[in-house]
C-alpha cells in the first residue's frame, strides 16, 4: 500500500442533511480505500450546519461544527468547499466566494447550476479552479463524468432520461397498483421518497434542472431556464395510465434533449410521455433513474441506478472529492464544464415534433367524433387510432385518439379549437408519445 506522501486534503463541508451526513459517514467507512487510490487522506476540517442543536442519526464531531459559512471561506487551509446546503442565494455566494479564493468546489446543487451556472463557471475559469458536480444529476449514476469524459469523442445526438425518482415512484405505483395520484404521492412521502413539500419534484422542475445541465454539457452552451418547456405529473390520472396501457404504452416523466442537425437547435423539454411497453426505459420502475444517450460514435448507451438517497448521492460527492484531490495535486485534467459554444439556441417547444395521446371527454351523441376529427383535419393532424370505450358514463364519452407526428405548436392550436366545441366537457388531456 503506498504511504501518503502529502498532508491530508482539507475539506470544508457546508450542509449536514441527508447527503452531507452520508459524505461524512462514507469518507470514514472507506478511508483506507480512498487513501490507497488517491495517495492522500481526505479530511473534513469544518462542517457548517444551520442548527447545531438538531438531533441527528449521524452526529458531526462538535469540534468541527460551525454555523458560519464564512468560516469555510476564511480558513486558508481549506482547499475544497463542498456545497450541500441547497437553494440558490446563500449557495451562490458560498460557491462564488470559494472560487474567488482559489478553492475547488464540489456541489450537488442542480438548481444553482441550472440557474446560475453561467456566472459560476465564468468565475471558475477566470480563477483556474474547477467546480465538480457529479451529484447534481441522477444521484449515484456517474452521468456527468460519462458525458464530459467517457463520451468526449462523440457528437451527442440525444439524451432521454427518467431523472426524477419521486415522479417515477408515483407513476410506477399508479401503473402497477392502480393507485390514484394523491395516494401514490402520500405513499412516496410516507416512505421518505418524496419531500414534505414535493412541488419541485412533481411539477417537473427538479428534472428540468438536471436536463438543463445535461443539455449544456452535451451541446457546449448554457441552456436558459426560461427557454425550455416543463410539465410535471400533477395532471396525470390513473385513467390515462389505463388507456395508455390498453394501447401498449407506459407513462413516464421524461427529460428529452436532442440536437436538430439542420439548424443546430437544441430541443430540451420535460413532459409526461408515453413510451412503448417493450422499450427498455419502460421497465425502469420505482425510485430508479435511467438515462439513454446516443452518440454518433458510440451508438446507444444506457445508465441505470439510484437517482437519490444518502449513500448513492454521497458516492458521487466522494468521486468528485477524489477528482478534486487529484486536480489539486497536478492541476490538470477536466476542470469542470467550460462552455465551448458548439451548438445554437434552444428549439422553441412549439417546433418540436412527436406523436400524441389525446383524451377528450365529450357529449355522447351522433356527430361528435366527426367534429373532433374535423378540427384535427383542419390543422393537418393525422389520426393514428381512436378508441371510445363503452364502459364509462353514458352521457359523456371518453374519446382517446393517438395522433400522427405533428409540431407541438400545431397540436396546441388545434387543442384551443377543440376546447371551444360545445360537445367537449372537460379540459382535454394531451401527452406526447416518444419515439426513442
Ligand atoms: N428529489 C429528486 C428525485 C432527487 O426524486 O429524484 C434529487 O434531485
Amino acid at each position: 500500500m503506498p504511504t501518503p506522501h502529502q498532508p491530508p486534503l482539507q475539506i470544508g463541508l457546508a450542509g449536514f442533511g441527508n447527503v452531507g451526513a452520508g459524505v461524512f459517514k462514507n469518507l470514514e467507512k472507506n478511508r483506507d480505500l480512498l487513501r490507497q487510490r488517491i495517495g492522500r487522506d481526505l479530511e473534513i476540517r469544518r462542517i457548517v450546519v444551520r442548527d447545531p442543536a438538531k438531533v441527528r442519526d449521524i452526529a458531526p464531531p462538535q469540534a468541527l461544527v460551525s454555523t458560519r459559512l464564512e468560516d469555510l471561506l476564511e480558513d486558508e487551509a481549506i482547499e475544497i468547499v463542498v456545497e450541500l446546503i441547497g437553494g440558490t442565494v446563500q449557495a451562490f455566494d458560498l460557491v462564488k466566494g470559494a472560487l474567488e479564493r482559489g478553492k475547488t468546489v464540489v456541489t450537488g446543487n442542480k438548481a444553482l447550476l441550472a440557474e446560475r451556472g453561467r456566472e459560476l463557471f465564468a468565475v471558475a475559469e477566470a480563477k483556474k479552479t474547477p467546480i465538480y458536480f457529479e451529484a447534481a444529476v441522477a444521484g449515484g449514476i456517474p452521468i456527468i463524468k460519462t458525458v464530459q469524459e467517457s463520451l468526449v469523442g462523440n457528437h451527442i445526438q440525444s439524451v432521454a432520461g427518467i431523472i426524477n425518482g419521486t415522479c417515477n415512484y408515483i407513476l410506477t405505483r399508479m401503473t402497477e397498483a392502480g393507485l390514484d395520484y394523491r395516494d401514490a404521492l402520500a405513499e412516496a412521502q410516507q416512505l421518505g421518497y418524496a419531500e414534505a413539500d414535493p412541488t419541485l419534484d412533481v411539477n417537473g422542475w427538479d428534472a428540468a434542472h438536471k436536463a438543463i445541465i445535461l443539455a449544456s454539457l452535451s451541446y457546449g452552451s448554457w441552456v436558459p431556464t426560461d427557454e425550455i418547456h416543463v410539465e410535471g405529473i400533477e395532471r396525470v390520472t390513473r385513467r390515462d395510465i389505463d388507456f395508455a396501457s390498453r394501447l401498449g404504452y407506459i407513462v413516464k416523466l421524461l427529460g428529452i434533449i436532442r440536437l436538430h442537425p439542420a439548424d443546430s437547435a437544441i430541443e430540451v423539454r420535460v413532459q409526461p410521455s408515453l413510451i412503448p411497453r417493450s422499450h427498455i426505459l419502460a421497465s425502469v420502475n420505482g425510485v430508479y433513474n435511467a438515462i439513454l444517450i446516443r452518440g454518433d460514435v458510440v451508438g446507444e448507451t444506457l445508465f441505470y441506478g439510484s437517482g437519490a438517497g444518502q449513500d448513492p448521492t454521497s458516492s458521487s460527492v466522494i468521486s468528485d472529492l477524489a477528482d478534486a484531490a487529484l486536480w489539486r495535486n497536478n492541476c490538470e485534467g477536466h476542470t469542470g464544464f467550460v462552455p465551448h459554444g458548439l451548438y445554437g439556441k434552444p428549439l422553441p417547444v412549439d417546433e418540436s415534433v412527436s406523436k400524441y395521446y389525446l383524451r377528450i371527454e365529450a357529449q355522447d351523441e351522433p356527430g361528435v367524433l366527426a367534429q373532433i376529427a374535423r378540427v384535427l383535419g383542419d390543422h393537418g393532424i393525422g389520426i393514428l387510432s381512436v378508441i371510445q370505450p363503452e364502459d364509462f358514463d353514458h352521457e359523456v364519452a371518453a374519446i382517446v385518439l393517438m395522433l400522427h407526428y405533428a409540431t407541438f405548436g400545431t397540436v396546441r392550436t388545434a387543442l384551443a379549437r377543440l376546447r371551444e366545441l360545445p360537445c367537449v366537457r372537460e379540459e382535454p388531456v394531451l401527452m406526447r408519445v416518444e419515439a426513442l
